[in-house]
Formats: C-alpha cells, sequence, structure tokens
C-alpha cells in the first residue's frame, strides 16, 4: 500500500514545469533551461497549436545549440527544425535529420505532458 502511495508521488515529484503553452507562439519555437539532477539542461520547444515537441538543444552533429538567434529554431517556413551553426534540418515531429553534416541522426525528444496549459517534462 505505502508503495503505490510513494510511487504516485515520485511521478508527481519527477515532472518538471517546463513553461506555459502559451510561451511558445503557435507555429513557432522557444528555448528554456531546465534544472535536472544532472545539472543544467537546455531545451527546445516547437508548439503546434495544442501540440508541444520537445528536444535537448543539442545538435547532433556537433553538441552545440541549435538555435542562432534565442527560441528560434525553425527554418524560414517553418517547417523544419533548422542548426544555425551548419544548417543540419529535422523533421518537427520526431526530430529526425533530413539533410545536413548528421543526416539520419535524430535530436534527442524530451517526453513532456501538458497539463492545464503548462507543459511538463517527464522523468
Ligand atoms: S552543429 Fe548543427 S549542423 Fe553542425
Amino acid at each position: 500500500m505505502a508503495g503505490k502511495a510513494g510511487g504516485k508521488e515520485r511521478a508527481a515529484k519527477a515532472a518538471t514545469k517546463l513553461c506555459a503553452v502559451d510561451d511558445i507562439p503557435d507555429g513557432g519555437s522557444n528555448g528554456f533551461f531546465v534544472d535536472t539532477a544532472d545539472g543544467r539542461l537546455l531545451y527546445m520547444a516547437i508548439r503546434r497549436g495544442a501540440k508541444v515537441f520537445v528536444y535537448v538543444n543539442s545538435c547532433p552533429h556537433t553538441g552545440m545549440p541549435l538555435d542562432f538567434q534565442p527560441g528560434q529554431f525553425l527554418n524560414a517556413d517553418g517547417t523544419l527544425i533548422q542548426c544555425s551553426t551548419h544548417g543540419a534540418r529535422f523533421r518537427i515531429e520526431d526530430g529526425y535529420c533530413v539533410s545536413g553534416p548528421c543526416e539520419g541522426d535524430s535530436l534527442t525528444a524530451v517526453e513532456t505532458e501538458i497539463r492545464e496549459g503548462r507543459v511538463h517534462v517527464k522523468g
């Protein structure tokens, strides 16, 4: 019995608030710092209506952050995530690199949930 309650408590604590959904422009992107047990991580978030896609802001090519201007992660027409350093392009839906020096690699996806208009990072 206590194990169940304890597990629930741990699960609740494990989710960290990232931002409000409205902190991400619909059709656009934003970046956020999150303090974790392993240190401070920078995440990118892309919003498509009610859906939010979150990845670690680290390009699989060199590990550099992707944004040239803070929070700007998309290409000119807003259809792909684009790295500002060497131009790799990634699908928004799954972070897969479709062109550039790390073609075939993927961004590191971050599991999230949306509750009461806020995006929470799981685990
Ligand atoms: S660092 Fe992203 S494409 Fe080279």
